[in-house]
């Protein structure tokens, strides 16, 4: 069969060793159904031309859609010699509906713009899948932090203790990150959602077929306006592949700081047995696997999206081959995320957070410096002066091995007046250095006060309802 779809100017058949290169079938048969889909369409828009009649459209869609049946039960599979999907469902065409009827499907068609409209109709589904996926996660966080409406953690810059938050703000700064990435899938939709079919090989189709009605037919908004740009571009890949690479990127993040609070040293979380997993030689081992896959497979996302990137850049217009490069880089980033979330979100879900210890390590490292400040503030002394004061009041606790509320009044007293003027003034500036009070005290908008918090958990929601 080589050759089946372009023979004709050809004395021989294509060596093994191009046939070999040539072909895609192992990658692109997961578009399959997908084409099928799209020739139903075609095969109405040859009819609405007055180029197939009733009778011949019947026995097309008869056939096409037993072709369909098939391809989803995995009855019709592609032969060793088929170059691509187009040339292996066209060759079951013909001996399904015989050379007279399934030759003409071809009409006014090219594998340019039905591979560019096939690849958006997959990723176009692909990216709703993973978006319910990020959804779900979304949600197991924001159930994890209303199940921990007060609970204080150490919020860290540089990864050294910085103020205290809530443990609850800490994991929806997560969602909201993972949130726009649904929000991105969204966004990409609307520029995945033109119908590159009816472009024909690059120019267009001279039959009086109607593009629109086959993008209606497919699902899509509207048809592309320039069928070079139909036929040629892969932005719409590209930006797929960057999404899932930034889902990556979000997830390594979180992926990370669970692994490091699944250590002994941080020992923040205990990771669920069924989510965790063991070590061949040492028995004691309980291991952050699913968080270190994420954290290894967002480099091979991030490596899906560079390579399609080199592949694209300076192909000259229109449909140039290195286009068949396009697939697998989508269709394993895809893949990729789709296999990752579910066991990523199991993980998510079954934390167990050691609240007693994330609330003794809050103050430590003189997480509550700034809160000395902002006191010194309040008093009308300058930032500028209080940040000192509160700096030498750190430093003085270094010298005395002390945290800073345990520092005696005659310490705070030659630091700063305003510190430790009287007995009074003294305790004021004890009084500040409360963990909840520290976290109660940043009750501006976004700020990490319980309030706060609870006013974003439900705004987090509202917006992934919308989504
Ligand atoms: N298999 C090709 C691809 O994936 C589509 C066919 C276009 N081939 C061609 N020689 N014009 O891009």
């Amino acid at each position: 069969m080589h050759g089946a779809l372009w023979g004709g100017r050809f004395a021989s058949g294509p060596s093994e060793a191009l046939a070999a290169l040539s072909r895609s079938t192992h990658f692109d048969w997961r578009l399959a159904p997908h084409d099928v889909r799209a020739s139903m369409a075609h095969a109405r828009v040859l009819h609405a031309a007055g180029l197939l009649d009733d009778d011949q459209l019947a026995r097309m869609l008869e056939v096409l859609g037993g072709i369909h049946d098939d391809v989803v039960s995995g009855a019709l599979q592609p032969a060793d010699d088929d170059e691509d999907v187009h040339g292996a469902l066209e060759r079951v065409l013909l001996e399904r509906a015989g050379a007279d009827l399934g030759g003409r499907l071809r009409a006014g068609r090219s594998r340019n713009d039905q591979i560019a409209t096939l690849l958006r109709m997959h990723l176009r589904s692909e990216a709703g899948a993973i978006r319910a996926h990020l959804l779900e996660l979304v949600e197991v966080l924001a159930a994890t932090a209303e199940a921990h409406p007060t609970a204080a953690m150490p919020g860290r810059t540089h990864l050294q203790h910085a103020q205290p938050v809530l443990l609850a703000h800490h994991l929806l700064a997560h969602a909201w990150a993972l949130l726009r990435d649904v929000e991105r899938f969204r966004d990409w939709d609307a520029r995945a959602a033109l119908s590159p079919y009816g472009s024909g090989a690059l120019a267009g189709s001279s039959l009086g077929l109607d593009p629109e009605a086959v993008a209606a037919e497919l699902g899509f908004a509207g048809s592309v306006p320039n069928s070079i740009d139909g036929t040629a571009s892969r932005d719409v890949a590209a930006e797929f592949a960057f999404v899932a690479a930034m889902v990556g990127v979000d997830l390594s993040r979180l992926a990370e700081e669970v692994v490091l609070w699944a250590t002994k040293e941080f020992g923040f979380v205990a990771l669920d047995d069924a989510f965790s997993t063991g070590s061949s030689i040492m028995p004691q081992k309980k291991n952050p696997d699913i968080a270190e896959l994420a954290r290894g497979k967002a480099g091979r996302l991030i490596g899906d999206l560079t390579g399609l990137l080199a592949t694209l850049k300076a192909l000259p217009l229109a449909y140039n081959r290195d286009l068949q490069e396009d697939k697998e880089p989508v269709f394993d980033a895809a893949d990729t995320l789709l296999l990752l979330l579910p066991a990523f979100t199991g993980m998510v879900a079954t934390l167990r957070f050691d609240t007693a210890r994330l609330a003794e390590l809050a103050p430590q490292g003189f997480s509550l410096a700034t809160d000395v400040a902002d006191h010194l503030v309040r008093l009308g002394v300058p930032f500028r002066d209080a940040h000192e004061a509160a700096g030498a009041a750190v430093r003085r606790c270094e010298e005395l091995g002390c945290e800073l509320d345990e520092l005696p009044d005659a310490d705070l007293a030659a630091i700063h007046p305003r510190l430790g003027e009287t007995p009074e003034a003294a305790d004021a500036v004890r009084a500040v250095l409360t963990v909840q009070g520290s976290i109660a005290s940043r009750d501006a908008r976004g700020g990490t006060a319980p309030v706060r918090v609870a006013e974003q958990l439900a705004e987090l929601r509202a917006a992934a309802t919308g989504l």
